[in-house]
């Protein structure tokens, strides 16, 4: 069957185990022409997860997510909010780049329902391991991926929503085993939060007033945690 799901060992009980079991997914065919698995990178006691849609240029190249320039405005966003940044795990909702070659540039490429759909084993893995308190979706792939597709980021965005909050994805991770023997969690249930992805923000007219909102998006997530 395509998607990730053989890929992950069950007995893979943490975060560094499931990244170097992600190195030879093949689980749809986006591995073929990417560099590489870019896994999530952060703590493994973070409380917040921030999710994107995949990696750029290079974030392939590197391995690392978030390392480009939509990574360095996230970053600027995140210290804005009052978001300690220690406390966070960047990941993506597609682990692998999808490009189009013109000539000799690689152009992004937004990924499709199949690839959002077989790389979703991952995300689910990463957050029974991390348990976050708070899930925050950037932008309209991590939505599909986390919400459904009927979810509009434009509209539900800076609202903090219950887990799970779709009918079509209803997996609690908070009840995923979080080890080989079996455990299950007994962390509260996680909140949700959808923004724009810092790439939106890039590509805004007003890029000023794009980026204050997705500061004021994630200062409510800041002060959730509170
Ligand atoms: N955009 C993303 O969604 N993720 C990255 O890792 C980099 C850019
Ligand atoms: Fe596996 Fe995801 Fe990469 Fe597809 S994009 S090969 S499912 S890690």
């Amino acid at each position: 069957a395509p998607g990730a799901q053989r890929f992950i060992p069950p007995r893979a009980d943490t975060i560094d185990e499931l990244r170097a079991a992600a190195t030879s997914c093949q689980g749809c065919e986006l591995y073929r022409d990417a560099s590489q698995t870019v896994f999530g990178r952060g703590g493994a006691d973070a409380r917040v997860v921030l999710v994107g849609e995949q990696p750029g240029d290079l974030e392939d190249q590197k391995g690392l997510p978030f390392v480009g320039p939509a990574g360095r405005l996230l970053r600027r966003a995140v210290d804005d909010a009052g978001l300690d940044p220690t406390g966070l795990y960047l990941t993506n909702a597609v682990k692998h780049f999808r490009f189009e070659l013109r000539g000799r540039r690689r152009i992004h490429q937004t990924p499709d329902r199949v690839h959002i759909t077989a790389c979703r084993p991952w995300l689910v893995a990463e957050f029974a391991r991390l348990r976050p308190e708070i899930v925050v979706v950037l932008g309209a792939t991590a939505a599909k991926a986390l919400l459904g597709p009927a979810f509009r980021v434009t509209r539900q965005r800076g609202e903090l929503l219950p887990w799970p909050a779709s009918a079509e994805h209803p997996e609690d991770f908070t009840r995923v085993p979080v080890d080989s023997a079996g455990g299950v969690a007994d962390a509260p249930p996680a909140r949700l939060l959808a923004t724009i992805h810092p790439s939106a923000v890039l590509r805004a007219d007003n890029q000023d007033i794009a980026y204050q909102g997705l500061v004021a998006d994630l200062t409510i997530a800041a002060r959730a945690l509170a």
